[in-house]
């Protein structure tokens, strides 16, 4: 299977800023492998000077890190499907943690969200992860298999096999404190399990993943790629992640 690695801006860079991460990006990109997807998620601010910028290429593609599941309506803040369509979108991830955590997001949202970017032909990657808690209590694999469950209600299998997975513990997100990947290659394995279809859908793990420790994941069955924050920011490390991430 081919890998996938997704670069998860967050809320950073102004639009200047954005166009200069790409364009750093854009001067290696004849280092990625090609064994390997990447894809970008910006702010939606520079949504669309990023967009322009990877005009003409096809190496790098472009997401956005959340969307509302109506095409339309009195929702003050939100963005839709067609407005992301509009701007070359072709990933969204969804049911991030800090969504879940933050903004309201619910496994009944993300469900939503699930079926409205299949609807417009834009790739869901729809995000699962337990917190340090329910890591301690042992809850990890009933926690994620409950979210992918919750995901995937009333998706078609055609449907299901469009998707992608981020396997994301919390205490891992932006605290320098990775699964091991064997751990997580469990824990995925599990995810995988929850559905037939989700035999050859891609599972990326997310969670401090650096340039260092992008390796151990790649060599896992079930990991294949990952969701990066923090080292998404710079082109080198990025480069180095995607160049790590080829499968073995
Ligand atoms: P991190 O974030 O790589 O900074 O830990 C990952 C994510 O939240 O997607």
């Amino acid at each position: 299977m081919k890998a996938l690695v997704v670069g998860n801006w967050k809320m950073h860079d102004t639009i200047a800023q954005a166009v200069q991460l790409v364009d750093g990006l854009l001067a290696v990109v004849d280092q990625f492998p090609d064994t390997v997807d990447v894809a970008i998620a910006p702010p939606f601010t520079a949504l669309q000077a990023v967009s322009e910028r990877l005009r003409g290429q096809s190496r790098i593609a472009l997401g956005a890190q959340t969307m509302h599941w109506e095409d339309a309506g009195p929702f003050t803040g939100e963005i839709s499907p067609p407005m992301l369509k509009d701007l070359g979108v072709g990933y969204v991830i969804i049911g991030h943690s800090e969504r879940r955590a933050f903004c309201a997001e619910t496994d009944e949202t993300v469900n939503k969200k699930a079926h409205a970017a299949l609807k417009h032909a834009i790739t869901p990657i729809i995000a699962v992860g337990e917190s340090l808690d329910e890591k301690s209590a042992g809850q990890t694999k009933t926690k994620v298999v409950m979210q992918t469950h919750a995901a995937l209600r009333d998706l078609t299998s055609n449907q299901i096999r469009q998707i992608v997975l981020a396997y994301e513990p919390i205490w891992a997100i932006g605290t320098g404190r990775s699964d091991d990947p064997r751990n997580a290659d469990s824990t995925m394995q599990e995810i995988r399990s929850a559905n037939a279809e989700l035999q050859d859908v891609r599972i990326l793990y997310g969670g401090s993943v650096k340039p260092q420790n992008m390796a151990g994941y790649a060599a896992m069955p079930n990991i294949d790629g990952a969701l990066v924050g923090g080292a998404s920011l710079a082109a080198d490390s990025f480069a180095a992640i995607v160049r790590a991430a080829a499968p073995r």
